[in-house]
């Protein structure tokens, strides 16, 4: 199976054994074909946070589970369940329909319901841990279900459980979302607060437009040039060392995290280190948007993390900050 065209950064992969999984009634038969292979399985949503080898020897499940539908309405609240292989923005949008809202802030992230919690998906001023109820997963080797609170899912910044050791092997088949009846409108996010359409009064719809303006804008559409997003996490530092680093770089982009530790624009350390617009082979970064790796065509896995490599080689020697790749590698 060709997977090119099924994962964002566009990149040139073959997987040998390839399975799309339409319906729940195939999980069984999925943990069969996972026996019979004797390793693990990688499961692709929409291919938005994948940097994928040009031959994948393991088997490539394709989730394309769909269906949205209310499961309970509580006094303060719409508790909604999504598929694992719905469109996330579509879903988004099939919300704010609905008069379920709380997800606007998360409109036009590329990628499925299924892989929003892996990497808890963030945007302008949201986090999508903020608003999950539970995830409805497959234990593959087990071959049964497995359902994991929020707490369980053990979330933070672009993190949970399913990125690390104890979360593998679970096919996320299901995400439920508590949305609160009374909105609050979410828009502290800089380039929301000087949105001039929100300045004279927010709505669900407003934020909406407004977040997939602002996306269309600044961020590649993955659509016309191949790209999985932003590239790296932004590092989060000690008050000391951003103190440290103020002193030589009083411009330097931070964000207070609740705990006292700062968050770091990594597109602002990109940028100063002189990689903004800069290519390495078929791979560069973004011109606009120097976070965002974008694929000029016909890269491989192996062009994209040379990029990667050279990038945090100049942070790391400009600003001694270690930056930390977000999409994951399937080799
Ligand atoms: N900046 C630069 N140069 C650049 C890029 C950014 O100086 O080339 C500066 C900007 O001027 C701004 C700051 O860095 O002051 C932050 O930039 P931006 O608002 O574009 O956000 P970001 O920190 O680069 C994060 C998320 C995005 C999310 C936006 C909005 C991460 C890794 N990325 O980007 O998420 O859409 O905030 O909330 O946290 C993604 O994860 O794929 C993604 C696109």
């Amino acid at each position: 199976q060709d997977l090119t065209g099924l994962n964002t950064l566009g990149l040139v992969s073959h997987a040998a054994h390839y399975f799309r999984l339409d319906s729940e009634r195939q999980l069984p038969a999925i943990t069969q074909w996972q026996q019979r292979a004797g390793v693990p399985i990688y499961v692709l949503g929409g291919g938005s946070n994948l940097i994928l080898r040009e031959h994948l020897s393991r088997p490539v499940l394709h989730n394309v589970l769909k269906g949205i539908r209310l499961v309970e309405e509580t006094s303060d609240a719409f508790i909604v369940e999504a598929a694992g292989g719905e469109v996330w923005h579509d879903f988004v949008g099939a919300c704010i329909r609905h008069g379920w809202y709380g997800l606007e802030n998360l409109a036009l992230i590329p990628g499925t319901v299924g892989a929003c919690p892996v990497q808890n998906i963030g945007a302008y001023g949201v986090e999508v841990m903020d608003r999950i109820e539970s995830v409805q997963t497959w234990d593959l080797a087990q071959g049964q279900p497995r359902l994991f609170t929020a707490q369980e899912c053990a979330f933070s910044y672009r993190d949970s459980i399913f990125k690390k050791p104890l979360g593998q092997g679970y096919l996320i088949t299901a995400v439920r979302f508590r949305l609160p009846k009374q909105w609050v409108p979410v828009t502290s996010y800089p380039d929301l607060k000087n949105d001039p359409e929100l300045a004279q009064g927010a709505t669900p719809q407003k934020i909406f437009d407004a977040v997939c303006r602002i996306r269309q804008a600044k961020l590649p559409d993955p659509a016309k040039i191949g790209n999985a997003g932003s590239f790296f996490k932004n590092p989060i530092v000690s008050a000391a060392k951003l103190s440290q680093l103020k002193t030589d770089y009083p411009a330097l982009v931070s964000y207070l995290q609740a705990d006292g530790s700062y968050k770091l624009a990594a597109g602002w350390m990109i940028e100063q280190s002189g990689w903004k617009g800069r290519s390495l082979g078929p791979v560069g970064m973004h011109q606009r948007q120097a976070l965002v790796l974008v694929n000029h065509g016909g890269a491989t896995a192996a062009d994209v993390l040379a990029l990667a490599d050279a990038v945090v080689a100049s942070v790391r020697q400009k600003f001694d900050v270690t930056l930390e790749r977000e999409p994951v590698l399937f080799d």
